[in-house]
């Protein structure tokens, strides 16, 4: 009989990101070592490195040491839209998910440049931590900018905007909260809208079939600076197609 390993096996489950090598250079570690006390909050781990646990929600006025509304972006990468746009939200308490260490180390860097301090980052899957993490309800903005579009049919199951997924963030915004989006692929824009459009609880911003203008698609959001991705996308001749959904009560 062969030999079987006692090791425990892993249950891998669908997830939106790549898993790469979390090599930090030396700027990187030296932020990662300065700022990650303080910035970076620890949570249960599940099974994975990436994946977090069930655990009781998290108090974050206690984190932040202060009571203010709240946003939440998911998939901050090295975090040039959530510092720049941190800083024009200084009466919210900011929380990141990013699963790539060496962003979450250049995202510290910057809002130690920038001065930035109402932004606290967990390094694991946000889907998770939306789930975990948060009472139903107490979100006030959802961000997801520039989400990895997975192209091909036998990968869609790895979006991150699905239909179960619309209904999570659905019950952790408040009534009247707002999911914001924006992507540079033409079918992630359209899938987007096939699957928000019909989702219960969430109404399209900028859809009005008695005006013309009003399309569905958002006017580009001003607070959100161009970033690495977008001019990524304008420079291939690409489309950017912001969204932003409001919550609305099932009885409106
Ligand atoms: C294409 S990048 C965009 C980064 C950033 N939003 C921007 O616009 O510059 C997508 C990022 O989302 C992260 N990501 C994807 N799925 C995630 C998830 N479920 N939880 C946390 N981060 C995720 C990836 O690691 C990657 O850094």
């Amino acid at each position: 009989m062969q030999n079987q390993s006692p090791k425990r096996r892993v249950h891998r489950e669908v997830v939106s990101f790549v898993r790469r090598s979390a090599r930090m250079n030396e700027s990187q570690t030296k932020a990662w070592e300065n700022h990650h006390e303080r910035w970076v909050l620890r949570v249960a781990q599940g099974e994975t490195e990436t994946s977090i646990a069930p655990q009781d929600p998290v108090d974050w006025a206690a984190v932040f040491g202060r009571e203010a509304p709240l946003i939440v972006e998911i998939g901050s990468g090295a975090g040039e839209s959530l510092v720049a746009m941190a800083k024009q939200h200084p009466e919210a308490n900011i929380i990141a998910f990013e699963v790539f260490q060496p962003a979450v180390a250049s995202t510290l860097s910057r809002m130690a440049r920038e001065g930035v301090d109402n932004i606290r980052i967990v390094m694991g899957n946000g889907e998770q931590g939306l789930t975990h993490l948060f009472a139903p309800a107490p979100i006030s903005e959802l961000w997801l900018f520039f989400a990895d579009p997975w192209h091909k049919v036998r990968h869609h199951k790895r979006r991150l905007v699905s239909a179960d997924f619309a209904q999570l963030v659905r019950s952790r915004l408040v009534d009247g909260g707002l999911w914001r989006l924006a992507t540079d692929w033409d079918d992630y824009a359209e899938w987007m809208r096939e699957v928000l459009d019909h989702a219960p609880g969430l109404v399209n911003a900028h859809l009005d079939p008695a005006d013309p203008e009003n399309t569905g698609w958002a006017p580009r959001l001003e607070m959100r600076p161009v970033t690495k991705y977008e001019r990524k996308g304008l420079a291939a001749g690409r489309t950017i197609h912001d969204l932003t959904y409001r919550t609305v009560r099932d009885d409106d």
